[in-house]
């Protein structure tokens, strides 16, 4: 008992600092409640995440305004009260801030939900949806987005900012143990989210392997980070999307998102880990929308040390592609009849969005999917996540 007093008062003193409610989310980032313990951890093929695990981790819900119900469809990254991150292609068939509500600190979500989120829940609206200008919906170039969030949310009790990379830090380091966390499907074809959060350790894959003809086959690009096991089993799904992909840096002792949860083809299959839009090549790009000095409270403090500025990212090739038609199940079950009622604070429109590329799915794929929204009521904004293989494509075309 007297020997254990002192780590309890260390978890009270550290808890305390922690959680206490901070309006202007400008502590450190990084900090988190609890966590599972490591090692044997091992979304598909995940476990359930302990409440706090990843105070970072925003549920961004589809809200349908003549039922009052919202529906979780993307995660997300909390930068500071003010801003979160995502994936761009969240917005592809929503792109209206009063599509959308967030859920922040939570855990367990209910899908369908009609009731307002309670504490240590937080609800919000959005104000304001930034993609990236260059997003290529049919390629998922450029996959990032940040919402503007609106009231701000307090940091506090299980909720707090996540960290983006330093500047000096460059792509993600390979090999690399990371952990991925989101509500989506349990499986490939599950077509339902998880109720509980789900966290999985995944493996940081060379960018040449997953872009190799057995892999990917040339639709990799250097902005992109890939993650899981030659084998699959362990992969973030539909519904994941948007949600961060994290790394431990041992110095500051805390998780960086280094990668946004971007597309695959299906979950969890062999040789088709998971394909994410690696954070580090865009820092300048969210600089430039939340400002220099929001960034730098959202990345790793920088300890005094001499710094070699890093490399720039290798600019993006344009080879001619021909691209996968995406499984995007945007079906809506529940088009909405009236725009619902403005959130308190009237939102900017958005900015001007590219246009849908034609999904090329055949009528019976289509009909299927029809049916299986009806059956499992699902949005389906979820993801770029692909059916078909790869090896599928036809050859690339050579740049002359
Ligand atoms: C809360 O915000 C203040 C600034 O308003 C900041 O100085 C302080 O470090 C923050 N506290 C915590 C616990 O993060
Ligand atoms: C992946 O392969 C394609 C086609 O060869 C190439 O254009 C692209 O730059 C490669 N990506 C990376 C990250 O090297």
């Amino acid at each position: 008992m007297v020997e254990m007093l002192p780590t309890a008062v260390l978890l009270v003193l550290a808890v305390s600092v922690v959680a206490k409610d901070n309006a202007t989310c400008d502590g450190p980032c990084g900090l988190r409640f609890r966590q599972n313990p490591q090692g044997s951890g091992r979304i598909v093929g995940g476990q359930d995440a302990t409440i706090g695990a990843w105070p970072w981790m925003v549920s961004l819900q589809v809200f349908t305004s003549h039922n009052n119900r919202r529906y979780h469809a993307c995660g997300g990254t909390l930068l500071n009260s003010h801003w979160l991150l995502t994936a761009a292609h969240c917005f592809v068939s929503k792109k209206k801030v009063y599509d959308w509500r967030l859920i922040f600190g939570a855990r367990e979500i209910v899908y369908g939900n009609d009731k307002p989120a309670k504490p240590p829940q937080q609800e919000r609206y959005v104000e304001k949806i930034i993609m990236h200008e260059k997003y290529v919906p049919s390629l998922e170039h450029n996959d990032i987005a940040l919402v503007k969030i609106t009231p701000p949310v307090p940091c506090g009790q299980f909720i707090g900012t996540g960290c983006l990379p330093q500047f000096r830090a460059g792509p993600p380091r390979v090999p690399q143990a990371c952990w991925v966390a989101g509500w989506g499907f349990l499986k490939e074809k599950a077509y339902r989210i998880a109720p509980t959060l789900q966290e999985a350790r995944v493996n940081l894959i060379d960018l040449d392997l997953c872009n190799s003809t057995q892999w990917y086959n040339g639709r990799i690009r250097s902005t992109n980070a890939c993650a899981g096991y030659p084998e699959g089993k362990i992969d973030t799904c539909q519904g994941d999307s948007g949600g961060p992909l994290m790394c431990r840096d041992n110095v500051a002792n805390t998780y960086v998102v280094v990668g946004i949860t971007s597309w695959g083809v299906g979950c969890a299959r062999a040789k088709r880990p998971g394909v994410y839009t690696a954070t580090w090549p865009y820092l300048n790009w969210i600089a430039s929308k939340i400002g220099s000095n929001a960034l730098h409270m959202a990345q790793l403090p920088t300890p005094p040390r001499p710094t070699s500025q890093a490399p720039p990212a290798r600019p993006p090739s344009a080879r001619p592609f021909i691209p996968l038609p995406p499984l995007h199940l945007d079906l809506d079950p529940n088009p909405l009849p009236t725009p619902p009622p403005p959130p308190p604070h009237p939102p900017t429109a958005p900015s001007p969005i590219t246009k849908r590329s034609a999904n090329v799915l055949s009528f019976a794929k289509r009909l299927q999917q029809l049916i299986e929204i009806l059956k499992g009521k699902t949005f389906s904004s979820a993801k770029g996540y692909y059916e078909m293989e790869t090896t599928d494509l036809p050859e690339l075309t050579a740049v002359s």
